[in-house]
């Protein structure tokens, strides 16, 4: 299965691509990381965010502009789908002038309503129910590190929420053995576990825990997040005491295996869910991962615009 068949789909959950296509778009970013591959993309990608971003934001609008291609700016506080504009009217508006439109909002049924009233791509550029850029970027760094997904065995820690979703999602897929460790009120969405366990590849592993120590044992990525997403700053406090034991420091680092690579989305919180230490360690490779979301989703753009 090529990157051919990619074309006019949306990326609304990592679970919209098969093995065969996501290991085809992995393989791109690669290609376009090393200069090997240098499409050219002379379309109008749309970002309409109603939440912050500092990574998904502009690595999108880099890629585009590499692609020789442009980027418009729909913030909803300029726009009228902030003022109540019905996402229904605004997608097919949207339609009518751009080629692919990554939103960032809180209801995945948002998304889902952009897709099924515009024709174009529409990629989900993070939900309170996934981050599937995220994971592109995420599984990248992932094969960099160790040459291959298959096997390897990463853990987040943390809160089972948008990113804990794609990575349990993108590494089933991947056939990777995955472990969550959260508090027992934050465990991962069991329709989401349930659709891991359904796309995973043989040999993908799932395993839910409430064992922090149990879960960094022997893995070879340890992963995590903040205790509190956006939307959610009122918790922030309230949060810290509970999830305390999942914290990324050295004694958690030093049960998982010595050649493991430490991974965060990003933005962190220092002295939070990951120490100053390991951040900054010999064993983070928190830059690289941010750096490819930019490859990987200059990958995803080609594909979905049927540009390779
Ligand atoms: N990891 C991530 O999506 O970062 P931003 O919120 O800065 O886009
Ligand atoms: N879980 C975080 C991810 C930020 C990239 C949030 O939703 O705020």
């Amino acid at each position: 299965m090529g990157l051919g068949e990619l074309k006019g789909r949306d990326l609304l959950s990592i679970a919209d691509l098969t093995v065969e296509e996501l290991q085809a778009v992995l393989d791109l970013a690669a290609q376009l990381k090393s200069g090997e591959k240098k499409p050219h993309c002379p379309q109008i990608l749309g970002l309409l965010f109603y939440k912050a971003s500092t990574r998904t934001r502009v690595s999108f609008s880099a890629a585009m502009y590499q692609l020789g291609g442009q980027v418009l700016d729909l913030n909803p506080s300029v726009t009228q789908v902030g003022r109540g504009e019905p996402i229904q009217d605004t997608a097919r508006v949207l339609d009518r002038y751009i080629d692919i439109l990554a939103v960032r909002t809180f209801k995945q049924s948002d998304l889902e309503t952009f897709a099924d009233y515009a024709q174009i791509p529409i990629i989900n550029a993070l939900s309170d129910l996934e981050h599937p850029c995220q994971i592109l970027a995420d599984l990248q760094t992932i094969r960099e590190n160790f040459g291959r997904t298959e096997g390897v065995t990463v853990t987040y820690f943390g809160d089972g929420n948008n990113v804990a979703h794609s990575l349990l999602i993108g590494g089933a897929l991947m056939g990777m053995e995955v472990r969550i460790a959260t508090p027992p009120a934050y465990q991962p969405d069991p329709a989401i576990v349930a659709l891991a366990e359904k796309v995973a590849a043989p040999g993908a592993k799932i395993v839910l825990t409430e064992d922090p120590r149990a879960a960094a044992e022997g893995a070879q990525a340890l992963y995590t997040d903040v205790w509190a997403s956006m939307g959610q700053e009122d918790l922030a406090q309230q949060r810290i005491p509970i999830f305390q034991p999942y914290q990324i420091n050295g004694d958690l680092l030093a049960l998982a295996d010595p050649e493991a690579i430490v991974l965060h989305c990003l933005p962190a919180h220092r002295g939070e869910e990951i120490t100053e230490a390991v951040m900054e360690g010999p064993q983070s490779r928190l830059w690289d991962q941010a750096e490819n979301r930019m490859h990987a989703q200059k990958a995803l753009l080609v594909s979905l615009l049927g540009i390779s």
